[in-house]
């Protein structure tokens, strides 16, 4: 596996790779790397000749007062876990990496909600890195997972509203046994905090019952439904649970066909999020 911290570098690789016919992906991450990111680029390099990742830890898309400081960065145990699941290249760029810029891509509408709307200017701070990370390694297949659903459906937008030479790839969200999403962030729950965090995943699944089993398409009895498993957690402080269109990320009225429920909160001073599918067509 090659490392580098030169963008140059990786452009080098990819463009030579490209040029002997090879299928290139690219797995753009934040480090602190789990069994979730393993996933993704193990996926990744059965899918392609050459697998890319990068690491880097975004300034631009964290907000005043939250966690960019704390974010892990264990950098030698990220690059023996990135070999191990069949990277073939990992670009670490330094924290200079994302400059001031001058230039960058602005999201409207689909983030404005959920994410977006906890997190003012988080959007535009992931679309200005993708886009040039996107830019380094020209054309590509990029690997995005569903766990941040709302930065996969913002990224597809962003490759098709600025004709980017890339295909996204969606990987599935990766789960503890007992349901909670693999996060880097779990890292910061305390054992009482750990043993609450699957709240989510309950919520999430009660919504789901209520549109695959009992037949329910009153997106309101399906909030109704994901906010009363919530609230039995009290470690729990739920920031907002929601059923969604899949493609417009819009709250829906009346649940048909396949929707997206959403839930988003923090246990102690830890933000989580998770999301699952559901269909109101058979179940
Ligand atoms: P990060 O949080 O490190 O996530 C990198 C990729 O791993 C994303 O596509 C994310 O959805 C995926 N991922 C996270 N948890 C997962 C899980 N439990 N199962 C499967 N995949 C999972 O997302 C970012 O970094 C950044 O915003 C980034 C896109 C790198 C831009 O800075």
């Amino acid at each position: 596996m090659i490392v580098t911290d030169r963008a140059e570098e990786l452009r080098d690789l990819l463009d030579k790779a490209r040029g002997e016919a090879k299928r290139v992906g690219l797995h753009p991450t934040m480090g602190a790397l789990h069994g979730g990111h393993r996933a993704n680029i193990r996926k990744m390099a059965a899918e392609c000749d050459v697998a890319a990742v990068s690491i880097f830890v975004n300034p631009l898309q964290f907000g005043p007062g939250e966690d960019f400081d704390a974010y892990p960065r264990p950098l030698d145990d990220d690059l023996a876990q990135a070999e191990e699941a069949g990277a073939d290249l990992v670009l670490a760029p330094g924290p200079q990496f994302a400059g001031h810029p001058l230039i960058s891509v602005r999201v409207t509408q689909l983030a404005d909600v959920l994410e977006g709307a906890a997190r003012p200017g988080h959007f535009d701070g992931v679309a200005t890195i993708v886009t040039k990370l996107f830019a380094i390694a020209g054309p590509c297949f990029a690997y995005f997972a569903e766990k941040d659903y709302q930065q996969l459906v913002i990224v597809r937008r962003l490759v098709s509203d600025l004709c980017l030479p890339v295909v996204v790839v969606t990987c599935p969200t990766v789960r503890e046994p007992d349901g909670l999403a693999l996060s880097s962030r779990n890292a910061y729950l305390s054992p009482g905090e750990r043993h609450a965090a699957p709240v989510l995943y309950w919520s999430l699944l009660a919504g789901k019952r209520v549109i695959e089993e009992q037949k329910a398409t009153d997106g309101d009895a399906v909030r109704a439904a994901m906010v009363s498993v919530a609230g039995r957690e009290p470690l729990f402080q739920l920031d907002y649970a929601d059923v969604i269109d899949p493609s417009t990320l819009a709250g829906v009225t009346t649940v048909l066909g396949e929707v997206r429920l959403v839930i988003a909160g923090r246990i102690g001073r830890t933000r989580l999020l998770d999301n699952v599918a559901a269909n109101a067509e058979e179940g």
